[in-house]
């Protein structure tokens, strides 16, 4: 999409001043360029009318606060979270917002990320689809998303100037490939670089980045935005493509884009080029906006919008039939994002009636979102304590058991009470989990522990009453052998927005039949994990030297055990998986199997594809996530058919050697799984990859070039007589091949080669024309 806004009248300084903010939140209104108003983020719409800040300290207007991403990502289910996506964009528009600042597809790298909560996943393709399906969902109803945070942000530590020092492939193949799909299949508005540098330059000046690879490569044509504060040199990001520095203000740099322009150190054409980018941005706005053929009165960014719904405006957030309609979507959701990861006895779900002891401060006070700039005033927040009441009836007690939050009230008389009440009751459910204080955007955490506290409290509580549940709370991975090891049951609720005391009430009482899966590897311990030793770096360097094995490729490649692998999750029903098969379709294939709902309670599957090539030539994890599908609701005895597309760019790997995405020839094995470590069938597909054809040079081994079949060739007369001069025989009874293929071509005349012989060789090596030894047409 060109831009239709004509800029030929701006001045530069005008041109220079669309490039940056005109407050904390809204970009400046010149020309025929109307103002837009940005805001956070991903869970909610985070709306400031009075202080404004990037990390969540002043208020907002309440808006509906959906589970955060860490939560979101456990669903597996790229449908549901487009509806969450769709309700955001609604609810972005009723309180004057045109571009929400979401989502956050980092990778999970390290579980000790501070914001482990607001990204989905330590897998590419699970991050990759489920951002998509927000971006397609919020822009759906004309808001624009903020792709985030581009790229390579995994840690909090120092994140304003650490380096991520990244190899090619796992630059590619893990950090930059969610990126990668959403940009092209969701085509986002914006994309918002970080703070931090990437092998030594900052992501707001790194014109590979921005420009060579992100609208090079893969087509953008939206507008790049900096993080909040992130530019640091205007001139430098105007020249590597960022369009928009936020937030704006005196010291946004304007006037020094248009000094380096007078100076002749930046061409005009770039900003000219930024300008007409947040031109396009506007323009998008109100097409998406305006119906086909009506006349766009009133439907323009910076305006009043007749087309939004009426149940909220930016002076009091949102309200009426829309926060009592996202509050049921919110609720349906954060249920689907439980997840069962064990049930020993089948002691869930609970019977309503039973006397129940609910122990614990979340249980009151819920614990639903992470800290920092996404952080959500929300509509209403159910109380979990509250709903189990409502759906277990009157034999519920409550015991606070530990001094969270409160932290005055003495510890061991608050234990001996819950302990008293978990003997006296039936069930006993304990809430345990990290307070608000102990995670946030802003630092990293330096463990995986929960408060000791609350592990002795659960120690006790089990000796008094075997039948006890754990839900637990958390935005960051936790070290949950302990809690595995004491508690029969255990509900992981991460973090599921101000719904989530009432879909835990329903996970709990079996209203709703959990689904959820792990979207992260819960490990033994901490120092198993793939970055323990390079976490969180030195000296503003982090090196990402566990490369392609991030989170379970990890842990297959080490063959650990962890304690809850990817993908786990359990279920009150259980399901079959038959027929699996895959077949070639289009550059990739596609995978079929019939799953039946082989146990008594209706529920949904979670279908996880895994590919694996066991005979590669180059570095793979064991398996990787190739495929996701989440059935309908199966009753009892009900099967569906599942047919899942693995397209070539999801099996490709990066070769560094040549540059490019490559398919490798050869068997791929299938597997599906109940979890990266639970694999219920298998098959192979024969792919015909593509022609690898790298450059035989002077810098080539001979390994290398015996393993080009022209190279082969024509070193084979040379080899003969190499051979013959060395006595034809093998006197050491060792392979000679083995002996020299280390030996790099340019090292040859000291061997004998003419320098005439070595030229032909490589001219013949590299020759066009058909392969000698390549198949017979
Ligand atoms: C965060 C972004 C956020 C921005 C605006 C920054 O601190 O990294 O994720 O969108 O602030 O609040």
């Amino acid at each position: 999409m060109t831009s239709r806004t004509d800029l030929s009248d701006l001045s530069l300084a005008e041109k220079a001043a669309l490039g940056s903010g005109a407050d904390f939140w809204t970009t400046e209104a010149i020309g025929p360029v109307p103002a837009l108003t940005l805001t956070d983020g991903p869970h909610g719409v985070r709306r400031q009318t009075g202080a404004t800040d990037h990390l969540g300290l002043a208020g907002s207007e309440p808006a509906t606060c959906f589970p955060p991403a860490v939560g979101l990502a456990n669903s597996w289910d790229p449908g549901l979270v487009r509806r969450v996506g769709e309700a955001l964009g609604r609810e972005a528009r009723a309180l004057g917002v045109d571009v929400l600042l979401g989502p956050g597809v980092n990778i999970k790298r390290d579980p000790r990320g501070g914001r482990n909560f607001e990204y989905y996943s330590e897998d590419p393709l699970l991050t990759g689809r489920l951002g998509a399906a927000w971006v397609e969902g919020v822009q759906s109803a004309g808001v624009g998303a903020s792709l985030k945070h581009f790229a390579a942000n995994n840690a909090e530590h120092d994140r304003m100037r650490a380096s991520s020092d990244i190899d090619p492939r796992p630059l590619r193949e893990i950090y930059l490939r969610a990126f990668s799909h959403i940009v092209r299949t969701a085509r986002p508005w914006t994309v918002m670089c970080s703070y931090n540098r990437i092998n030594g330059v900052p992501a707001a000046e790194n014109r590979w980045l921005l420009t060579d690879l992100l609208r090079g490569e893969w087509g953008f044509d939206g507008v790049v935005v900096s993080d909040w504060g992130a530019v640091v040199d205007r001139p430098a990001s105007v020249a590597a493509g960022l369009d928009l520095a936020m937030p704006g203000g005196p010291g946004a740099g304007d006037d020094r884009v248009v000094a380096a322009v007078e100076a002749g150190v930046l061409a005009e054409a770039e900003v000219t080029a930024a300008a007409a980018n947040v031109a396009r941005l506007a323009e998008r706005v109100r097409t998406t906006r305006t119906p086909a053929g009506a006349d766009g009165a009133g439907a323009s960014p910076g305006h009043a919008d007749p087309g939004a719904p009426s149940e909220g405006t930016a002076g009091s957030g949102v309200s009426g039939a829309l926060a009592d309609t996202h509050h049921r979507l919110a609720r349906e959701v954060a249920a689907r994002c439980v997840v069962l990861l064990q049930n020993d006895r089948d002691l869930l779900p609970l019977t309503p009636g039973r006397r129940i002891a609910v122990i614990g401060p979340f249980a009151a006070e819920p614990r639903y979102q992470g800290g920092g700039s996404s952080h959500v005033t929300a509509t209403r927040v159910d109380v979990p304590l509250d709903e189990i009441r409502t759906l277990g009836g009157d034999a519920v007690s409550y015991h606070p058991g530990f001094t969270g939050a409160s932290g005055e009230a003495d510890a061991a008389a608050l234990r001996e009470e819950a302990v008293a009440a978990a003997r006296a009751a039936e069930v006993a459910v304990v809430f345990l989990g990290l307070a608000a204080d102990q995670e946030s955007e802003g630092f990293d955490r330096e463990h995986l522990e929960l408060p000791a506290e609350q592990l002795e409290l659960l120690a006790a509580v089990v000796r008094a009453q075997p039948d006890t549940v754990v839900v637990l709370a958390h935005g960051g991975v936790l070290r949950l052998e302990p809690v595995a090891r004491l508690a029969p049951a255990v509900l992981d609720g991460a973090l599921l927005g101000q719904a989530g005391g009432g879909a835990l009430a329903d996970v709990l009482f079996g209203v709703v039949n959990p689904s959820g899966r792990l979207a992260e590897t819960v490990p033994v311990r901490l120092q198993d994990t793939p970055a323990y030793l390079n976490f969180p770096g030195e000296n503003s360097h982090v090196r990402y030297g566990e490369g392609l094995f991030v989170g379970y490729r990890w842990y297959d490649a080490r063959d650990l055990d962890v304690c809850y692998p990817f993908g786990h999750g359990l279920s009150y029903t259980t399901f079959g998986c038959s027929g699996l098969s895959a077949e070639p379709a289009g550059d990739g294939f596609t995978v079929r199997l019939t799953v039946t709902n082989t146990g008594t309670r209706p529920g949904r599957e979670v279908v996880q594809i895994y590919t694996g090539v066991a005979e590669s030539a180059v570095q793979r994890p064991v398996r990787a996530l190739a495929g996701v599908a989440v059935t309908g609701e199966l009753e009892p005895g009900a099967s569906e058919q599942v047919s899942i597309e693995v397209p070539r760019e999801d099996l490709t790997y990066w070769e560094t050697r040549t540059e490019q995405w490559v398919l490798e020839s050869g068997t791929y094995r299938i597997w599906a799984g109940a979890s990266s470590r639970d694999l219920r069938a298998e098959t192979d597909i024969d792919l015909a990859g593509d022609a690898l054809r790298v450059p035989i040079t002077i810098d080539s081994t001979l390994g290398e070039a015996m393993a080009d079949p022209r190279a082969a060739a024509a070193l084979g007369a040379v080899f003969g007589e190499m051979a013959d001069s060395m006595g034809g025989g093998d006197a050491l009874g060792t392979d000679m091949m083995r002996m020299i293929s280390s030996i790099p071509l340019n090292r040859l005349a000291l061997f004998g080669m003419a320098p005439e012989q070595l030229d032909a060789l490589l001219a013949a090596a590299n020759a066009d024309g058909p392969d000698p030894h390549g198949p017979a047409d």
